[in-house]
């Protein structure tokens, strides 16, 4: 396939599903987790900081690791790609769904609404448990868990390892990318199940699967087509 045929797919497709991971985000400043310089996995095992047992073993080096994610996403501004991707929902309608599997809320800030958060949220609560952290005086600053209104221990909305993820945001994926013509799978090194078995939903119904990264990841091989770069001149090569 020729990036010429990707676009025509991508426009004429009347059902479009997209998955976006954390180099999406790279362009707005919030580093990526596996990249073997700048990763914030580089220097952390995630089952040391993400993960409910690192939580209970140690509570304040997982909310001192994570005051550094709020800072991240409190200098954050969501770049182009994530302004293209909210165009793409509102040309395609309720033809569109973009799971993403980021927590920085770079993508409902920029606009896209037909949206499920598959690894939950940063700037948002589900429960009083995860209630708006990020509402503290200073998130960016803790380095013990904040205490709720009734006392409870607080935890970031973030899913760990080893925690499910939303069943709702998890299946309205599922059904998306089942469905779609064409998925585009944008800024993920696609090695996190179940958000990267995704594709495959796409895949085994015959729709075409378009990956947006600079480097091949392990989804290239069976995807069909790839547009090596970065996302916010991948995705405009593709759309516009
Ligand atoms: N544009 C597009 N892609 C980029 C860019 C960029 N500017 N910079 C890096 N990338 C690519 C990398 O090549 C890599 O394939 O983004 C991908 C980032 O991969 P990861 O760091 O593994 O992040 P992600 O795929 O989102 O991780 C999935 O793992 O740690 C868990 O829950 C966490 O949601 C996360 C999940």
């Amino acid at each position: 396939m020729t990036l010429e045929g990707a676009r025509a797919a991508v426009k004429a497709a009347q059902r479009i599903a997209v998955l976006t991971g954390a180099g999406v985000s790279a362009e707005s400043g919030i580093p990526t987790f596996r990249d073997a310089q700048t990763g914030q996995w580089a220097r952390f095992r995630p089952e040391d900081l993400a993960s409910p047992e690192a939580y209970h073993r140690d509570p304040d080096t997982v909310w001192t690791w994570y005051a550094g994610r709020y800072r991240d996403v409190l200098r954050a501004e969501p770049n182009e790609a994530h302004q293209l991707l909210a165009r793409l929902e509102q040309e395609k309608g309720d033809g569109f769904l973009l799971a993403t599997q980021n927590v920085d809320g770079l993508h409902a800030r920029a606009g896209s609404r037909r949206l499920v958060e598959l690894h939950g949220n940063l700037l948002s609560g589900r429960d009083e448990v995860t209630a708006e952290v990020f509402a503290l005086p200073a998130p960016d600053k803790l380095t013990t868990p904040p205490v709720s209104p009734n006392g409870n221990r607080m935890r970031p909305n973030v899913v760990w390892f080893g925690e499910f993820l939303p069943p709702e945001a998890l299946e309205a994926a599922a059904e998306a990318f089942a469905a779609a013509d064409v998925a585009l799978v944008v800024g993920t090194s696609g090695v996190v199940y179940p958000a990267a078995g995704l594709a495959f939903e796409t895949l085994q119904r015959g729709g075409m699967v378009i990956e947006v990264n600079p480097e091949a990841t392990e989804l290239t091989p069976h995807l069909s087509f790839s547009v090596r770069d970065v996302a916010s001149r991948g995705l405009a090569a593709l759309l516009t």
